[in-house]
C-alpha cells in the first residue's frame, strides 16, 4: 500500500463526508488518520478478494430469490464485481486504506462503477459474517491446493522405500545403534507420518466446511434470506447452526494450524535425520547439488540448506498456531475486531507449509542411499546382539540369562574390536555351549532383519508389501 494512494483517499473523504462512507453517518470528525492506518486490514486481507467477490455473487442471487433484488440490479451487481475480480487481477485495482478492508474496497468500487445499486448489495449481511464466509472459502481452496503437494510427496517417498527395502542400515533409539533395520522401512515410517497428517488435513476440510453467511453482525437479519441456498451455491455442506457462533468461531484455523504445525513438526524430524545422514560422519545419503549450498568461506562445503531451513520454518508455524490459541482465548461472543488478527498467522502457516511439502516433494525422491556406508555402521555397533539372545532363548536359556550372555560376549567384542558376526565359533562358545553353527543365520544382519517377518516388521518382503499398501491408499485419494 503506497502513502499516496492512502492520502488520496483521506483527501476524497475529507469532504463531504466526514469519514469512511460505510459507517460515517454516527462520527462528528474524522477518525484520526493514524487509526485508521492501525485499524486496516487492507493490506493484507486484499488476498481474499476472489472469495470476497464469490460470496457477494452468492447474496447477491439469494437476494434475488427473496426478491430485495430485482434480477436486473442483481445482473448489475454481479457483472460489476466480475468487472472488479478482473481488473484486481490485471493489478490495476486501486487499493485504498482510507476503506479500511477488502470488504469496504470491493463495495465502494462496485458502487463508484454501477452506481447507487451497489449500495444494495449489503442488505442482509454484515462484515462480521462475509469476513468469517471469506476465510472458510479462502481456507477451502488452499487445503485443496495443499492436497496434491502432500500425495506428489508420499509418492515418491513410498516408491523409494520400495527400491530401498533391501537396503540394511542400524536403527537407532538414543541415537545409538540398536538392531539393524532396512532403509525402506525408516523412509516407511516416515510415509505413516504424513499419512496421519493428511487425515487431519482432511477432517479439517470437513468440519470447516459451513456456511457462516447470514448470521449478519451476530444475530441473524430482518430480510427473508434463504441460508440453504447461498451454502449451496458456494459449495458448502450446509449453514452454520448459530448466528453468535458463526461470527465468531475461528476454530477451523486453529485446527488447520494444528495440524501445520505437526506436519512441521514431522517434517522437521526427517529434516534433522538428513541433515545428520549427509555429514561426513554418517555419509548414508547424498543430495542432489541442486539441494544444496555451498559456503563463501570453506570450498569443500556442502550444505544441506533446504532440510535445515524446513527445520527452521516449524518454530513460525508453530508460533502462528500459539498466536492463533492465543488470540481466541478469553474473546467474548461475538465478533471483536480481536479477530482481524487471525488473518496474517493463518496465511503464512498456508504458504510456509506449501513451500515446505513443494521442496520436500521434489528432494525426498532424489535421495541417494550410499549403500556401503549403512551397511558398516550397522555391522559395527554389535547391532545384532538382540539376535543373540533371542537365539539363546531358542535353544532353553531364560532371557535375562541369554541377555547377560550376550552382555559378555559384546564386552568381549569391545576388547577385541570384534563384532559378534567376526567371531569365531570357540570365540563364541566361551560364553555359552548352548551355541552352534547356526548361530551365524541370525548373526548377520541379513537374517537379522529378514527374522523380523510381520505386519510392521522391517523384513525386507514385509516393506514392500507395505510399500505396496500404502501405494494402493494414495489411488483411493
Ligand atoms: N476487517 C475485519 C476483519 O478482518 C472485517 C470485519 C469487521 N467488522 C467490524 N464490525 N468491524 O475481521
Amino acid at each position: 500500500m503506497s502513502m499516496s494512494n492512502f492520502d488520496k483517499n483521506k483527501t476524497e473523504q475529507a469532504q463531504p463526508s466526514l469519514t469512511n462512507q460505510a459507517w460515517g453517518g454516527r462520527f462528528n470528525e474524522p477518525v484520526d488518520e493514524f487509526v485508521a492506518r492501525f485499524t486496516a486490514s487492507v493490506d493484507f486481507d486484499q488476498r481474499l478478494y476472489r472469495q470476497d467477490i464469490q460470496g457477494s455473487i452468492a447474496h447477491a442471487q439469494m437476494l434475488t430469490q427473496a426478491n430485495v433484488l430485482s434480477t436486473d440490479e442483481r445482473d448489475q451487481i454481479i457483472d460489476g464485481l466480475q468487472a472488479i475480480a478482473a481488473e484486481i487481477e490485471a493489478g490495476t485495482f486501486d487499493w485504498s486504506v482510507g476503506l479500511e478492508d477488502v470488504h469496504m474496497n470491493i463495495e465502494a468500487a462496485l458502487t463508484a462503477r454501477i452506481g447507487n445499486v451497489g449500495k444494495k448489495l449489503h442488505t442482509g449481511r454484515s462484515r462480521n459474517d462475509q469476513v468469517a464466509t471469506d476465510i472458510r472459502l479462502w481456507l477451502r481452496d488452499q487445503i485443496d491446493m495443499l492436497k496434491p503437494l502432500f500425495t506428489k510427496l508420499q509418492q515418491g517417498m513410498i516408491e523409494l522405500a520400495a527400491a530401498e527395502s533391501d537396503t540394511i542400515m542400524p536403527g537407532f533409539t538414543h541415537l545409538q545403534t540398536a538392531q539393524p533395520v532396512t532403509f525402506g522401512h525408516h523412509l516407511l515410517a516416515w510415509n505413516e507420518m504424513l499419512e496421519r497428517d493428511f487425515s487431519r488435513l482432511n477432517d479439517c476440510r470437513a468440519r470447516l466446511n459451513q456456511s457462516p453467511l447470514g448470521a449478519a453482525a451476530l444475530a441473524g437479519t430482518t430480510y427473508p434470506i434463504d441460508r440453504e441456498f447461498t451454502a449451496a451455491q458456494m459449495g458448502f455442506d450446509k449453514p452454520t447452526e448459530n448466528s453468535l457462533d458463526s461470527v465468531s468461531d475461528r476454530d477451523f484455523a486453529i485446527e488447520f494450524c494444528a495440524f501445520a504445525s505437526i506436519l512441521m513438526t514431522h517434517m522437521s524430524r526427517m529434516s534433522e535425520e538428513l541433515v545428520l545422514w549427509t555429514s561426513a560422519q554418517f555419509q548414508f545419503i547424498s543430495l542432489p547439488d541442486r539441494f544444496c549450498t555451498g559456503s563463501s568461506i570453506m570450498p569443500q562445503k556442502k550444505n544441506p540448506d533446504v532440510p535445515e531451513l524446513v527445520r527452521g520454518k516449524t518454530g513460525r508455524v508453530t508460533g502462528h498456531l500459539i498466536a492463533l490459541l492465543t488470540l481466541m482465548k478469553s474473546q467474548p461472543l461475538a465478533y471483536n475486531k480481536d479477530n482481524q488478527e487471525d488473518k496474517e498467522p493463518l496465511f503464512d502457516a498456508v504458504d510456509t507449509v506449501r513451500d515446505c511439502l513443494r521442496a520436500f516433494g521434489d528432494m525426498i525422491p532424489a535421495i541417494e542411499s550410499n549403500k556401503s556406508s549403512m551397511y558398516e555402521a550397522a555391522r559395527r555397533g554389535f547391532s545384532t546382539a538382540t539376535d543373540l539372545a533371542d537365539y539363546l532363548v531358542g535353544k532353553g536359556i531364560a532371557f535375562r540369562d541369554s541377555h547377560e550372555i550376550v552382555g559378555k560376549s559384546v564386552a568381549y567384542g569391545v576388547a577385541e574390536n570384534k563384532d559378534l558376526s567376526e567371531m569365531s565359533l570357540e570365540e563364541l562358545q566361551q560364553f555359552s555351549d548352548h551355541i552352534s553353527a547356526d548361530v551365524f543365520d541370525v548373526l548377520t544382519l541379513e537374517g537379522s532383519v529378514a527374522a523380523r517377518n510381520h505386519i510392521g516388521g522391517t523384513a525386507p518382503m514385509q516393506v514392500r508389501a507395505a510399500a505396496s499398501r500404502a501405494l494402493a491408499q494414495l489411488a483411493c485419494r
